[in-house]
């Protein structure tokens, strides 16, 4: 097997954002453009040689063809050893456990998450370090810095590796390692939650419908939900992953998951439902007749996680990002225990999780998690929740209005405008800026602006400070609007404003979020001129 340089020049386009790099699947099948990062992800971490990887991803259009091309680099670049799922198959969680468990150098997980797949959509890939995380600003940074220098990478001449049979082969003299992609992960969800309790609760007919969305959790819930804990077949739905999702936007949110959303509020619902994503780190949490939110659900978790015997020790502290609702803090200072607010992305969680400051994290984008790996994990928060529901043998509906009932209720909702031209998006968001200074003390629907800032964080742990994580403007009495630009889009800018109220009143805990927001929302707008920069009505999706 020969190995081969190859003279190659920088590539625009190449800064990871929110989440790895993320572009049309086209834009990575162009030549050099998969294998330029590839080359400064080893070139950024300080090479290869002697290291192993975990390499896999959701399934998507060109996973296979992309791990292929990884394994040859790997190879030529001197990598001890790589442990593959099989069939190129790896969620971003179990990815993230394997990395752990196996103690590596980090790995690869190609998966452009909840965005579609197929040769028209979206492609994705980044890198994790050896904690099982997403790598930190300052690694994604120097893993940039070398995309734009690179003047040659490695790749090994070979066949293919064949990816379908579990055992071990080589690719020169690299140990190429196919695993189970589901064993180990399930052996992990096994050690944090009572699966006899949950299996009992199945047992006594409770009905459970989770929906995979054609993507890479339908192994996973098949194996776990109905194999072991023994819910009737047929309660997984869609769960056989395809290439291109079943030409659906696997997301987990009541648009892209609405039929599931429809089962719940009709006449045959389930007692419970569920989706995860793309790559199996987001989900949606449903009762019979009720959608939770994700920042409910993070409290809701919060408050009883301690159910579970992976918690039962209690919680550390707990974390979420910036536009995340509050409904979790109040549960923190309830416990006592320490409450983080980060920016958007779950790789500002790492540093927390690492220094064991906080145990459950979770985003508004249907991310929840805890320390039990370094990704969100979309089957986990569905286990903790129906380990939660069978010991305290109460409805999903129940429990939240119990929660409220103790802690208050924060209205939410996101508003989404997509696809936006970048220029009107920055102009939008260079306007806010400059309104910034004058804003508090200024009287609107939602209440008198008490602050107004760009939100920064300064890491407790390493001491680094992040900046330009979006515009917040908070109101007396609790109601907050933050807006930011999306870092995971592939096409102009999405626009997000992120609206939020709090009620205590026990006559006032049961409205519809837009309708209880409704004063935030006008504000929004007369704040920002949403529609004139935009030039849209309304937004194009709300969660
Ligand atoms: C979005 C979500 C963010 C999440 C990220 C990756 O990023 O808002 O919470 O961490 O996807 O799943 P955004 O597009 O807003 O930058
Ligand atoms: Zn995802």
């Amino acid at each position: 097997m020969e190995k081969l340089t190859i003279k190659t020049a920088p590539i625009e386009g190449q800064k990871p954002g929110t989440s790895g790099l993320r572009k049309k699947t086209r834009v990575f099948m162009e030549p050099h453009f998969l294998e330029n990062f590839v080359q400064s992800i080893w070139n950024g971490i300080g090479g290869a040689a002697g290291k192993t990887f975990v390499v896999g991803g959701d399934g998507r259009y060109f996973n296979d063809r992309a791990i292929q091309v990884i394994l040859r680099m790997a190879a030529a670049s001197g990598a001890a050893r790589v442990i593959v799922g099989q069939g190129g198959i790896l969620s971003t969680p179990a990815a993230s456990n394997l990395i752990r468990k196996r103690a590596t150098d980090g790995g690869i997980i190609l998966s452009a998450s909840h965005n579609p797949g197929g040769i028209d959509e979206d492609f994705g890939i980044k890198f994790n370090t050896p904690n099982g995380g997403p790598a930190s600003e300052d690694v994604t940074g120097q893993i940039f810095e070398a995309t734009t220098v690179i003047s040659q990478y490695e790749i090994l001449e070979a066949q293919d590796v064949d990816l379908g049979a579990i055992g071990t082969t080589m690719l020169g003299a690299m140990e190429v390692e196919v695993v189970d992609p589901v064993a180990d992960y399930a052996a992990l969800m096994e050690e944090l939650f009572d699966f006899d309790a949950i299996a009992a609760l199945f047992a006594g007919g409770f009905t459970l419908r989770f929906d995979a969305m054609h993507a890479v959790t339908g192994p996973y819930a098949t194996a776990i939900l109905e194999d072991r804990l023994g819910a009737p077949k047929g309660s997984v739905l869609n769960g056989v992953p395809s290439p291109d999702f079943g030409g659906g936007h696997p997301d987990p949110n009541p648009i892209w998951a609405k039929p599931l959303v429809d089962l719940v509020m009709g006449e045959n619902a389930p007692d419970f439902a569920a989706a995860s994503d793309g790559d199996g780190d987001r989900n949606m949490i449903l009762g019979r007749g009720v959608y939770v939110t994700p920042s409910d659900s993070l409290a809701v978790l919060a408050a009883n996680a301690h159910l579970a015997p992976g918690y039962k020790a209690g919680l550390a502290g707990v974390a979420r990002s910036m536009p995340t609702s509050g409904a979790v803090d109040r549960v923190a200072e309830a416990l006592s225990i320490e409450s983080f607010e980060t920016p958007t992305g779950w790789k500002f969680f790492g540093n927390l999780l690492d220094a064991g400051r906080a145990t459950l994290c979770g985003e508004e984008s249907a991310g929840t998690g805890s320390d039990h790996v370094r990704e969100k994990d979309g089957l986990w928060a569905v286990l903790l929740w129906l380990n939660i529901l069978a010991v305290t043998k109460s409805s999903v509906k129940d429990l939240l209005d119990a929660h409220w009932a103790r802690f208050g209720r924060n209205y939410y909702t996101r508003h989404d405008y997509e696809a936006v031209e970048n220029d009107r998006a920055n102009a939008l968001m260079d306007g806010l800026r400059g309104r910034l200074a004058t804003l508090p003390g200024q009287s609107f629907a939602a209440g008198t602006v008490t602050m107004a800032d760009e939100f920064a964080y300064d890491d407790p742990v390493d001491g680094s400070r992040s900046e330009g994580q979006g515009i917040r403007i908070l109101f007396e009495g609790g109601n907050r609007i933050v807006f930011r630009l999306s870092g995971t889009g592939t096409v102009g800018a999405t626009i997000r404003v992120y609206l939020e109220g709090v009620e205590s009143d026990p006559a006032k805990l049961n409205q519809v979020a837009e309708d209880a927001l409704a004063p935030v929302i006008a504000t929004a707008e007369e704040i920002a001129g949403i529609k004139a920069h935009t030039g849209r009505d309304a937004p194009d999706v709300k969660t």
